[in-house]
């Protein structure tokens, strides 16, 4: 059991790893087919676990002050919102024209979405909760993100 940072700076970490990922992704060529296919499922997969982790850790605890409770209700809708195009451009085949064009709306409102996360939601969340309570988040935020890829295992 080693020390956990605060969940604000590991969400913060994500999105620029998953925005590097997308951004690679994007930039294969057609003919790399199964890489698509591969990257498409690992990177859905993390975006996925990701927002669950959020919705299951730092939303509530701000859905729960008036000051932001807004704020953590529009960052549940944009995620409902996201997993549709997430789950379309899945159920695109990656030769299918339209499979990039797709693709890369979806990263630009996958950025807008984190942008809104960093500048709202972390930032409210740095300036609210305790370093401690912070650090129990991203305990919680690491479990919640295991438990859900293992359901992808099988
Ligand atoms: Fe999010
Ligand atoms: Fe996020």
């Amino acid at each position: 059991m080693g020390a956990h940072v605060k969940i604000t700076y590991q969400i913060r970490k994500e999105h620029t790893e998953l925005l590097g990922s997308l951004d690679g992704l994007t930039e294969l060529k057609k003919e790399d087919e199964e890489k698509r296919r591969e990257g498409l499922r690992a990177i859905m997969i993390s975006l996925d676990a990701h927002g669950k982790g959020e919705e299951q850790t730092l939303f509530p605890a701000l859905r729960k002050l008036d000051a932001t409770r807004s704020i953590a209700l529009r960052a549940v809708e944009e995620h409902r919102i996201l997993r549709i195009i997430m789950a379309e451009e899945t159920a695109t085949g990656v030769r299918d024209e339209i499979w990039l064009p797709r693709l890369v709306i979806l990263r630009n409102l996958i950025k807008l979405h984190m942008q809104h996360e960093e500048d709202e939601v972390l930032m409210k969340a740095d300036e609210l909760f305790t370093e401690t309570f912070l650090k129990e988040l991203g305990k919680k935020f690491d479990f919640v993100k295991k438990t859900v890829k293992k359901t992808y295992l099988s």
